[in-house]
């Protein structure tokens, strides 16, 4: 019977056969230990020499890291194992043997691992975290699409900015000029006015020149849009959805977590409802915390961001920040026209922005002023008016970053291993 072995707890006592790898070897002369992976899971495979033929036990000793196999063997429950199962091998057939693997289990620099992202991939911790990624991606669509939400594709290339424009992505679009997306809500917005509730989740790009853990050229946002949806709701559908995106990892990966070393508790904890601070009050919060030079205005960098959340045991609104540091679509407070109804979401333990939301501007004329401020100016952005000139409703959105949720809930320090293929400032290969 030909099975994975994230299924072979269904077959104990019977023989099975999984095509693996070999991820590492250990002998004591009479018998061999291999450790095998198929991408499913990891087991260890156990010879007893004088229990299977010559051949069989020729073929395990020619196997070198990272070789090809159908392994042949019985299932056995074994509560010392990591996975609780181990196979006792009857047969092996060599698919091929892989020769001078480059990654082996000494410790390799960083740039020497990234050079071989696509070999490691295979590593154990890798595996980990991107069965992390894959649930929350999984949770994601389960949580939007209970709540009523439809998918909606954003176009990736586009005419014009999002966000800023001095972060886009110049290209040729034929004889003319265009744009990587750098978010898809302008045109998630004319969605939400056509599907009233709807997320996207795709790929953008950001031309940042910078050379920090949490940034990547290229990364996924979550971007939901709600027609008929004020700040204080957006907020509560923040909290509902990071709530069950940890719930949901709790729930699916705890080997996973545990490979990571991620102490849990920190996450048990995140449930919502979340704290909120204004941004004046973070900005009184800062100069308490010895952060002198801040001044009502600035915006925050990632040592504020930390500082702030280390005042809090869960991720942390910050809301109502001052309009001229923020996009152009944002909606002024009505009592308090200078700051706008928008919120950054500072995840725990110094991950920075896990989020950036806002209610948008549904006025017409005001939107236009905006523009004009903005110098954006052009028939790129007439579609986006119009959808202030029939039959305009409060709405509101936000994106939430994927690598960065993954680096917080994985507990990584650099965003750069969340993402399979990491397009950094220096790094365009593999
Ligand atoms: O705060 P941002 O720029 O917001 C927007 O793009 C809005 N248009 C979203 C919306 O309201 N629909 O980006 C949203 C999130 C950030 O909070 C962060 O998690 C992530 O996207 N992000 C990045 N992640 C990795 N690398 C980068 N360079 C990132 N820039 C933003
Ligand atoms: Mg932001």
């Amino acid at each position: 019977m030909k099975t994975t072995i994230s299924q072979v707890y269904r077959h104990v006592g019977e023989e099975v056969t999984i095509g693996a790898w070999l991820a590492n070897k250990r002998s004591s002369g009479k018998i061999q230990f291999l450790q095998l992976r198929d991408g499913s899971g990891f087991i260890q495979g156990v010879l007893v020499k004088n229990e299977v033929p010559e051949s069989v036990w020729e073929a395990a000793e020619s196997l070198t890291q990272e070789s090809s196999l159908y392994v042949t063997g019985v299932v056995r429950e074994d509560r010392r194992a990591p996975s609780g199962y181990e196979l006792t091998v009857k047969d092996i057939e060599i698919i091929q043997i892989a020769r001078d693997y480059p990654i082996t289990p000494k410790e390799h620099g960083v740039d020497f691992l990234m050079d071989h992202r696509h070999l490691w991939l295979r590593s154990r911790r890798q595996h980990a975290i991107l069965r992390v990624r894959n649930e929350i991606i999984r949770a994601t669509f389960n949580f939007f699409h209970e709540k009523g939400f439809i998918k909606i594709d954003p176009p990736i290339l586009t005419g014009s900015s999002a966000e800023g424009t001095t972060e886009l992505f110049h290209i040729k679009y034929f004889d003319r000029d265009a744009y990587l997306s750098q978010s898809g809500q302008l045109y998630m917005e004319a969605a939400a006015m056509a599907f009233g509730k709807v997320f996207s989740f795709g790929p953008t790009f950001r031309a940042e020149k910078s050379k920090t853990r949490r940034h990547l050229i290229e990364f996924w946002m979550i971007e939901p849009e709600m027609a008929f949806v004020e700040h204080e709701e957006n907020l509560e559908i923040q909290e509902q959805y990071v709530s069950h995106l940890v719930e949901s990892v709790l729930a699916h990966c705890r080997t996973e977590l545990e490979t990571l070393g991620r102490d849990v508790t920190k996450l048990e904890n995140v449930k919502a409802p979340f704290p909120r601070i204004t941004y004046d009050e973070a900005i009184k919060l800062l100069k308490e915390k010895g952060f002198d030079d801040i001044e009502w205005g600035d915006d925050f960098g990632a040592p504020h961001e930390t500082a702030i959340a280390e005042s809090f045991d869960k991720p942390v609104f910050i809301t109502h920040y001052p309009a001229k540091i923020k996009a152009f679509y944002m909606k002024p407070d009505p009592e308090r026209e200078e700051v706008v109804l928008c919120d950054d979401l500072i995840a725990p333990e110094g991950y920075g922005e896990i989020i950036g939301g806002s209610q948008r501007i549904d006025d017409y004329d005001l939107l236009k002023r905006r523009y004009e401020e903005h110098r954006l100016t052009g028939p790129e952005y007439q579609w986006y008016l119009e959808l202030r000139q029939y039959g305009s409703v409060p709405h509101s959105g936000f994106g939430l970053g994927l690598e960065r949720t993954v680096a917080w809930i994985c507990g990584l320090d650099h965003v750069r291993e969340t993402i399979p293929f990491p397009r950094l400032l220096n790094r365009l290969y593999p």
